[in-house]
Parts: C-alpha cells; sequence; structure tokens
C-alpha cells in the first residue's frame, strides 16, 4: 500500500507532534512550578506564624515568672500580631491539610486571649503574691493553648513542606516520562523515515542500474515516496526522450551510410542498364533476322538484366526502410552478397573479399538489419585496410548443448585496434576516424542488432596483424 503523504508533509507532521508534546510538558512543568511557588508562599506564612507563637510564648514565660506589665503588652502585641495573621491568610489557614481543624486556631487564639486577660485582671487586683486555683487554672489554660499553637504551627509546616516534596517528585517523574518519550518517539519517526527514504533511493538505484544495462523497464514508482516518484518519473522522461534520440541518430548513421551507397547503387545500375541497352539495340537492328533463336537469347538477356536492376533497387528500398523486425530464413551467402554489392563502389580495384560460407547454410535473421551487420563491418574493414588488403568472411553452424548455432567471422588484415580501444568499439560514438568521416555509431549498431537476434559478438584483433569480429547467432529452426 503506497503511502500517500509525502516526505516533506510527513516531516512537518513528525515536528508538529513533538512540538505538541513539548509544549505539553512545558505547561505541565510550569503548572507545577506554580503550584510549589504556592506552597512555598503558604510554608513562608506558617513559619511566620510559628516564629510570632515562639515569640509569643517567650513574654507568656517571663509574664509568669516576673509579672512585669511591658512583658504582658509584648505577649498581647504578639497576639495580635497572631490574629491579623490568620485573618489575612484565611484561605492557608482554612484550606490547611492540617488535621487540626481551621476554626480552631481562632478558637486557641480567642480562648488564649480571653485566659490571658483574666490572669491580667487577677493578677492586678489580688497582686503578685496571691496564689488562688482560679489562677493556677488560667496559668495551666494559657499554657495549654500556647502549646496547642505550637503544635498546630509545627503540624501545618510538615504537612505544607510534605506535599512541595510530594510535587517535586511528580515534577520529577513528569518530566523525566515525557523527555523519555520524546526522545523515544523521535528516534523512531526519525529511524523510520530514514528507512522509507533510504528504500525508495534504493528502489531508484536498482532502476537506473536496469536502465542503464539498457533494460527498458516501467519505474517501479508505487512503492516509492512522492518526492522520490516524481524523480522516477523526471528519471523516465529523460530515459525516453535519450532513447528517441538513440534512434533518431541510429536512423541518420543510416542515411548517411545511405547516402554513400547510392553512388554504388548508381554505378551498379549502369552495368544492367547498358547491358539491356546493347542487347534492345541488337535487336532492333536484327530485327528482321529469321533466326528466332538469337531474338529470344536477346529477350532473355534482357529480361536478366532488368531482373538484376530490379534486384538492386529492391535491395536498396529494403535497405533504406526501418521496417518492423521480421525474422525469415535465409541464405546467408545471400545475405552477405547483397550487403557486398550495395558497398560495390566503396571497394578499391586492388581488394580483395572473399567468402567460405557454406552454399547452403541458413540464418534465421531479419534481413535488412543483417544487410546492415555485414555493411558496417565491411566498411570498418574497408576504411581500416586503406587500398590494400584482404576480407575474408567465412562461416560455419556447429552444436553447442544440443542446439544449433551459427558462427560467422569477418577478418581483415588491417592495422588492428589497440586493446585499450577494443573496450570502446562498441559504444555509442566512439570513433578514431577524423570529424566528418566517422560517426562512431557502426559498431554500436552492429552490436545492437545481434542482441536483438539472442546472437553475441567480439572482436579479436592484434596490432599490425589483422581484426577479427565473431558473431555467434542462435541456429533456430523455422516454426512449418
Ligand atoms: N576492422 C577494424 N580495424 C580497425 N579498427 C576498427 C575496425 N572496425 C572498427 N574499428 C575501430 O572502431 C571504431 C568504431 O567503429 P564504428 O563504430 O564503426 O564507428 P566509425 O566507423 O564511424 O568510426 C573505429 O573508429 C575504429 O577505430
Ligand atoms: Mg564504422
Amino acid at each position: 500500500m503506497p503511502s500517500r503523504i509525502n516526505i516533506k508533509n510527513k516531516i512537518t507532521f513528525s515536528f508538529i507532534a513533538l512540538l505538541l508534546m513539548m509544549s505539553a510538558t512545558a505547561i505541565i512543568a510550569y503548572l507545577l512550578v506554580q503550584q510549589v511557588e504556592r506552597k512555598l508562599y503558604r510554608v513562608e506564612i506558617i513559619d511566620n506564624f510559628l516564629n510570632l507563637t515562639l515569640e509569643l510564648r517567650r513574654y507568656e514565660k517571663n509574664y509568669f515568672l516576673y509579672h512585669l506589665e511591658e512583658d504582658y503588652l509584648d505577649n498581647v502585641q504578639y497576639l495580635d500580631r497572631l490574629d491579623e495573621t490568620v485573618r489575612k491568610n484565611n484561605d492557608v489557614f482554612t484550606a490547611s491539610p492540617s488535621e487540626v481543624e481551621a476554626d480552631q486556631v481562632d478558637k486557641v487564639l480567642y480562648s488564649y486571649r480571653k485566659n490571658m486577660s483574666q490572669l491580667h485582671s487577677l493578677i492586678l487586683v489580688l497582686g503578685t503574691e496571691t496564689q488562688t486555683t482560679e489562677r493556677e487554672h488560667l496559668l495551666e489554660a494559657i499554657r495549654e493553648s500556647g502549646k496547642k499553637l505550637t503544635l498546630i504551627a509545627e503540624q501545618m509546616a510538615g504537612k505544607e513542606r510534605e506535599s512541595i516534596q510530594n510535587l517535586l517528585q511528580t515534577s520529577w517523574s513528569v518530566l523525566f516520562s515525557t523527555t523519555g518519550t520524546v526522545i523515544i518517539i523521535s528516534f523512531l519517526g526519525a529511524m523510520l523515515l530514514r528507512e522509507k527514504i533510504v528504500n525508495s533511493l534504493k528502489l531508484l538505484e536498482g532502476y537506473t542500474r536496469k536502465v542503464a544495462h539498457g533494460e527498458m523497464v516501467a519505474p517501479p514508482e508505487q512503492r516509492a515516496e512522492e518526492e522520490i516518484r516524481s524523480l522516477f518519473q523526471a528519471f523516465t522522461r529523460m530515459n525516453n526522450e535519450l532513447h528517441l534520440r538513440q534512434r533518431q541518430m541510429v536512423q541518420s548513421e543510416k542515411l548517411a551510410s545511405l547516402g554513400t551507397l547510392l553512388a554504388g547503387v548508381a554505378h551498379e545500375l549502369n552495368n544492367p542498364l547498358s547491358n539491356i541497352s546493347t542487347s534492345a539495340q541488337i535487336l532492333s537492328e536484327e530485327i528482321d533476322n529469321p533466326d528466332r533463336e538469337f531474338h529470344h537469347t536477346l529477350v532473355k538477356q534482357i529480361e536478366e538484366q532488368t531482373d538484376k536492376a530490379r534486384d538492386i533497387v529492391r535491395t536498396l528500398l529494403e535497405f533504406s526502410r526501418t521496417g518492423k523486425f521480421k525474422k525469415q530464413e535465409l541464405n546467408l551467402n545471400d545475405v552477405v552478397s547483397s550487403a557486398i554489392r550495395l558497398l560495390r563502389s566503396e571497394i578499391p580495384a586492388e581488394m580483395a573479399i572473399e567468402l567460405d560460407i557454406p552454399a547452403d547454410l541458413m540464418v534465421w535473421v531479419d534481413k535488412q538489419r543483417m544487410q546492415q551487420v555485414f555493411l558496417n563491418l565491411i566498411k570498418n574493414a574497408i576504411d581500416a585496410c586503406g587500398n590494400h588488403g584482404k576480407i575474408w568472411i567465412s562461416a560455419r553452424d556447429f552444436l553447442s548443448e544440443g542446439n544449433k548455432e551459427i558462427e560467422i567471422l569477418v577478418s581483415d588484415s588491417g592495422p588492428g585496434i589497440p586493446p585499450e580501444d577494443q573496450k570502446k568499439i562498441f559504444d555509442p560514438f566512439y570513433t578514431s576516424k577524423d570529424v566528418g568521416k566517422g560517426s562512431g555509431l557502426g559498431l554500436f549498431i552492429v552490436h545492437d542488432i545481434i542482441e536483438s537476434h539472442g546472437g553475441a559478438i567480439t572482436v579479436d584483433s592484434r596490432v599490425d596483424e589483422g581484426t577479427t569480429f565473431i558473431i555467434w547467432l542462435p541456429g533456430e529452426a523455422p516454426t512449418p
């Protein structure tokens, strides 16, 4: 199933997802910090309350010991301040997690104040020396309330500190787990993305390798990411364009050789035409000759020469046509001979071309294309040998693993091809000839044609000794 989301969007989505997760983490962290801040503020208030309580109790103790008026006043002052603290921070004391009821603080403070003022009045009236049970009661109650206040403050502070500890613990685990999750998700995402991109690129690589080997395969774009798919499309367009250009070049190379052939054909046609003309002339002069046999011979000659001329024209027509690839059973001698005939005008007078092909050797080939093969090979041999030289064309059939095969050798006595050039001669546009003389397409086309017949071609060449092109063709039996 090809994914419909392209790489760009995938990256964008991953980024957005990560961003959202990180924002969520930041918000959670912010809220936690805020809560800790609030708790710290409460702890401060409670601490303050505790300190005030301790001061209150210090003056309470002094007053109990020395009964000084100023100690009492100080005690009352601290009591006021405690009251004020509770009043101002009602929320802290009511929403406190302490086990002590909130209004208990109020109550304790209230009874402390009441008892203290009673004690004060009692001491003012009775003096410091008189010990009464009422006074003892008051002292006891005040001490009790003071202790309670300290206990409440201590308990509240303890609880708050504990809850801060818990909050910090929570913050740690939240931060730790979200950071871990973000890291794991980004790692997995990156791996997945990498895998997808790398896989797509591998597909492209495999495809280009196939194309480089000359295979015309459809690009496997379905399985690739969108970006890579458009790369595939661009690549396919380029490849098709190149194939088209190549075909055009091959065609123009053919047209170029056709040009040189035309001269040869004109020359070739001259022979049968002048023979026809001579025969016709004799016939018109001897029209009154009663020898019917003689007339018959002349007409026969005209017929033969006309056939020859027609053959030449037909060969030329066949050659110029870019017909469909069509294999047929042909006599190899005929194919080679017609190629040589087309080249007649280019073959120097002193050059010898020897054929050593069994008269009945049949091949299963596309006629026009096979002619092109011999034409290109012979032309190269002529170019290599110069005016003097020898060309042999031989062929044989043999059995290879039970299948009939045909081996054709095209040899020349030319200067040979240096080993380092032998690798390049089948490449398109490789030529050692001057500009305008060689296109470098001749052997490329030969190679292409032989391969399209399911055969193979190699070269065996030694500098200063000569060159042999070896062609193998499958000896297919024509289906009846
Ligand atoms: N029979 C041969 N002897 C020596 N060199 C040859 C022969 N055939 C081909 N070559 C070399 O191979 C090259 C490529 O040949 P070809 O593809 O036919 O292109 P072109 O003939 O246009 O140069 C030639 O330029 C030549 O250097
Ligand atoms: Mg050539």
